[in-house]
């Protein structure tokens, strides 16, 4: 069973979110459009609190493609007759880039890589060797196939986001919180977003909420996308991109919303208060222990504001995915409030 939540355009916005806020949203299903109104994969019969019908998706069209496998199955079984069980069942795709995880000591990876290539249709095959590390973020990937240019403009939720696959991350997993941020700011307000990379939450919030952003970067390739991302965007008027530390480039007293989408920002808590305008609202990332979310990121964030004369309230919290065992990647929005 496949059921969408079919709602007027003008409530999609507050659909989605409450869907996302109440862990009801299907995300291994695309949004869609039909006669002018949005249909929303959900997990089960729901209720919304606005005006809307549930029916059968006609076409389901997946996030993450499985039937394609079936394909490249079928092509690898000539060259790795026996040892099929092994091919990787999922790839991550960014425009015309695909990235693959080959078991250890896989052979003939490159003519693997083909395969999967001519199935998907993509242009270049990188193979990821170890995940993203570092302060800038890069991704472990290595070329193995086609172009070896694997710059690629990928499309979600209507925003292109141009990089260049095999220098900068994309995060498949934080789709639905690219989402959520999207539709959470309100027009006119303000937002820094502290960590901006390619503009990952600055262009849906810009785009979308139509608030005007900072949005800072420390990595100069990153900082590159995020300028030709505001341009093909076009979102220039809403969104200034800031190279540097968002210590020192931030602008000061500004801030109805602060983004911090960087896992190690605690120590940047104390700066995030001093760019709040007063008041507004922190969205908190972090990597916890599952069982100490989001207390934990909670009580750094109201440890920081009390610091700065502030008082703190927590008002929404998602684990946006797993992250290791037992460790999650989680999000924290505090409301900062003046006063004690
Ligand atoms: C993890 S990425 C952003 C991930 C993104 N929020 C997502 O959803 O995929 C964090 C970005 O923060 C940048 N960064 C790290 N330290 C910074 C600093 N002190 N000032 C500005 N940007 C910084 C990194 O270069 C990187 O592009």
């Amino acid at each position: 069973m496949r059921k969408v939540a079919v709602v007027e355009k003008r409530y999609a916005k507050d659909a989605i979110r409450f869907l996302l806020e109440n862990d009801m949203l299907d995300d291994s299903r695309r949004i869609s459009r039909s006669n002018g109104k949005v249909e929303i994969p959900v997990k089960s019969d729901i209720e919304l609190p606005f005006p809307y019908s549930i029916k059968e998706q006609e076409k389901v069209l997946y996030r993450t493609q499985y039937e394609p496998f079936r394909e490249i199955k079928k092509r690898a079984s000539e060259i790795i007759e026996g040892e099929e069980e092994l091919l990787p069942k999922k790839w991550e795709r960014f425009g015309d880039v695909l990235i693959i995880k080959f078991p250890e000591g896989m052979e003939r990876k490159k003519e693997l890589a083909k395969i999967y290539a001519d199935v998907l249709k993509c242009r270049t095959v990188l193979e990821d060797v170890g995940g993203i590390t570092g302060i800038k973020r890069k991704p472990l990937v290595k070329y193995i196939y086609g172009d070896r240019n694997a710059e690629t403009t990928h499309v979600e939720n209507k925003i292109k986001f141009m990089f260049d696959a095999s220098k900068i991350m994309f995060s498949s997993g934080n789709v639905d919180e690219r989402i959520r941020m999207a539709y959470a700011g309100k027009e006119g307000e303000v937002v820094v977003d502290m960590f901006a990379g390619i503009g990952y939450f600055s262009i849906p919030i810009a785009f979308y909420s139509k608030t005007n952003v900072y949005a800072c970067e420390i990595n100069p390739v990153a900082y590159g996308y995020l300028k030709k991302n505001i341009e093909l965007n076009n979102v220039k008027k809403n969104v200034t991109a800031l190279y540097g530390d968002c210590r020192e480039v931030a602008p000061r007293g500004v801030a109805d919303r602060i983004i911090m989408g960087y896992f190690k920002s605690k120590n940047f808590l104390p700066h995030a208060m001093e760019i709040l305008r007063g008041e507004g609202v922190i969205h908190y990332h972090t990597t916890c222990p599952k069982s100490s979310f989001p207390e934990e990121p909670f009580r750094d964030v109201a440890r920081a504001a009390i610091d700065s004369g502030k008082r703190a309230e927590m008002i929404f919290h998602r684990k946006v995915k797993s992250y290791a065992p037992s460790i999650i990647h989680g999000v924290t929005d505090v409301k900062i409030s003046e006063g004690h």
